[in-house]
């Protein structure tokens, strides 16, 4: 029995971490989105019933969940009237915030932000999860960071049960914009960050996990805050993980900040090159989810390397 005092059935029986409140179902927003899909997996995972906050329920993404049992609801961010709908009876909260660019896309995602905690206030939702980023608990320069900061200030302003989760870079990211090369025989990894930086990262499945485990309430989070990290790495450790999933050997070419087309993009860069904040708490995550993926891990998984 967990803290709310309800327990849901599971296939292996009654069992404490796969409750949810009763008859609430728990409402996603960005569902259809790299994070929000991992607390939607998680989370039926969990066997919790699930209502994501969709803008069009017609999209492909949208049908794939409602396939999967997810209630669809729809809203939109400039009708606060059918978020706040949306989010009526439901047991928990989770939302993230679209990714900005810009400094124009900074302020309309603390507008998405704040007008998603306004519904929840309205709705008296009985506890909200927003998913923010690593160090938001203060300002730090960084705009899309500090965009999530005034979320998280605004949200404790309403008194609110709140919890923020704040995830460190995506190891997915690997898949893409940060993805080494093999060049003769060789792993590279080239990275806009200085040789003895440590990065802090996590792998989006684990995000999933832990916004779940502390959506259903099967976790005590200390601080009503968890800054979510699987592993912190060196270029040259991140580049020997890469090589050492294909036997070869590796090498990480450290690149000057001029390279990134995006001034946000620098600015976080440089906070990272920084240290980028305090320390990780493995530990704290681990509390949660006793699962999560150091980046060897997420090679293992992603299939890296073996195309
Ligand atoms: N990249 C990193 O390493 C990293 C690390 C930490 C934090 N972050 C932060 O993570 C966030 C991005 O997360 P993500 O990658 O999970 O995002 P994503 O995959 O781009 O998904 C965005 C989600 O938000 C939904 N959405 C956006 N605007 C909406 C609107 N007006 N109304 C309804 N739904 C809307 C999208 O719905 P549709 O399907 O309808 O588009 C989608 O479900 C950014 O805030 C970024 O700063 C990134």
């Amino acid at each position: 029995m967990n803290q709310l005092g309800f327990v849901a059935w599971g296939d292996e029986g009654w069992r404490d971490d796969m409750v949810t409140r009763e008859n609430g179902a728990i409402a996603v927003f960005g569902g259809t989105g790299q994070q929000g899909g991992a607390v939607v997996d998680a989370l039926l995972g969990r066997g919790a019933r699930v209502r994501a906050l969709v803008r069009d329920p017609g999209a492909d993404r949208a049908r794939a969940l409602g396939a999967r049992g997810v209630e669809l609801a729809t809203v939109r961010i400039d009708d606060p009237g059918s978020v706040v709908a949306a989010l009526e009876g439901v047991g928990a909260f989770y939302f993230m915030t679209p990714e900005a660019n810009s400094l124009e896309e900074v302020e309309e995602e603390v507008r998405v932000g704040v007008g998603l905690v306004d519904a929840a206030v309205a709705a008296r939702v009985p506890h909200v999860v927003f998913n923010s980023v690593f160090g938001a608990d203060r300002e730090t320069g960084v705009p899309h960071h500090d965009s999530k900061h005034r979320i998280e200030e605004w949200l404790k302003g309403t008194g609110l049960r709140a919890t923020m989760v704040r995830p460190a870079a995506f190891m997915e990211n690997f898949a893409t914009v940060m993805a080494p090369s093999v060049e003769e025989g060789v792993v590279v990894l080239r990275l806009p960050l200085p040789e003895d930086v440590a990065l802090k990262l996590i792998s989006i499945r684990d995000i999933g996990l832990v916004a779940a485990a502390v959506l259903v309430g099967a976790v005590d989070v200390p601080g009503g805050a968890v800054e979510v990290v699987g592993d912190e790495l060196t270029g040259a450790q991140m580049a020997a993980a890469f090589g050492a999933r294909v036997g070869l050997p590796s090498r990480y070419e450290a690149l000057p900040l001029s390279v990134l087309g995006n001034e946000l993009d620098r600015v976080m860069f440089r906070q990272f090159a920084e240290g980028g904040g305090r320390a990780a708490d493995f530990a704290a995550v681990r509390a949660i989810e006793p699962s999560v993926w150091g980046l060897e891990e997420w090679i293992r998984s992603s299939g890296w390397g073996e195309e």
